[in-house]
């Protein structure tokens, strides 16, 4: 993977590479943990009927499916720079208004929205400062800004065994855990840099169980986000290398992965 440089457009074009998957592939890795998480999620923002609600970095939409839920279509705006997955989350919510974009430069006028939230999504911004920043701006004064981030740093994210098994072959490699929002009191930090106010911190947590190591094994062949990205470069014997180490790490199957994700509600 490229050196990421936070605030500067590589990252940009990296985060939306990485994510330039088939909505499928994502429903198959990251979307297992990232469909429950949005649930915990959308109860914890404590939504209210009559809300109008922005999914910042929708992906295929996981948390767009429980706004909908919860508020009603006609109320749900969802906005992420990946053609796929905006393709996605237009088919799967034809009535969602589900635009092209980044949140860093969001196209909505200011103080139209109610709450606005980024599920796994304000560590893959190029700008995380200013895309919070643009979440306040177009959320009405005392209305909810709202995130969440896996915990990589503290070793308790879904893919917390993956990571292990790649230092143990590859110390040198770059994991996830340095993201912007991974670690303890960072999500919280760059809400305070970007200007919100009334910052509450929570965590949140989810378990998910597979099957057979294969289940849990194949969707990291995909391709999708840094994981993904780092299996593709592998030559064959280092990634079945890779593969047998953490086939060792794993419990024996059926085995749940418990994740836990790093959370915060600010005040616009
Ligand atoms: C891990 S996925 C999360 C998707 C979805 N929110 C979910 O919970 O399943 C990260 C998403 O962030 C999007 N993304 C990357 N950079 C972004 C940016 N600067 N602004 C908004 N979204 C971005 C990606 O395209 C991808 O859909």
């Amino acid at each position: 993977m490229a050196r990421r440089t936070y605030g500067g457009a590589l990252t940009f074009y990296i985060g939306v590479v990485m994510f330039d998957v088939p909505a499928d592939a994502y429903a198959r890795f990251m979307g297992r943990f990232s469909e429950p998480l949005a649930v915990q999620f959308a109860n914890a923002v404590g939504l209210r009927e009559g809300q109008r609600a922005l999914d910042v970095g929708c992906g295929p939409g996981a948390l767009t499916a429980q706004l909908v839920e919860r508020l009603g279509a006609d109320a749900v705006y969802a906005i992420d720079p990946s053609d796929s997955f905006v393709a996605a989350a237009r088919a799967r919510f034809p009535c969602v208004e589900v635009r092209s974009g980044a949140a860093e430069h969001l196209p909505f006028s200011d103080d139209v929205f109610d709450v606005t939230l980024a599920q796994l999504v304000v560590h893959f911004m190029a700008d995380p400062v200013a895309g919070l920043a643009e979440m306040a701006r177009v959320t009405r004064p005392g209305g909810v800004v709202t995130a969440c981030v896996w915990d990589h740093a503290g070793g308790t994210g879904p893919l917390a065994a993956f990571w292990q098994a790649v230092h143990d072959l590859d110390p040198a490699a770059q994991d996830e855990a340095g993201l912007p929002g991974a670690r303890a009191g960072h999500l919280a930090l760059l809400c305070r840099q970007a200007g919100l106010g009334r910052i509450e911190p929570s965590s949140l947590t989810v378990t998910v169980w597979f099957d057979t190591f294969a289940d849990w094994w194949e969707p990291f062949t995909l391709g999708v986000g840094p994981a993904g990205a780092y299996v593709a470069r592998l030559a064959a014997d280092r990634r079945e290398a890779l593969r047998a180490r953490c086939e060792q790490l794993l419990p024996a199957p059926p085995f749940p992965v418990k994740a836990s994700a790093w959370c915060v509600r600010a005040q616009a």
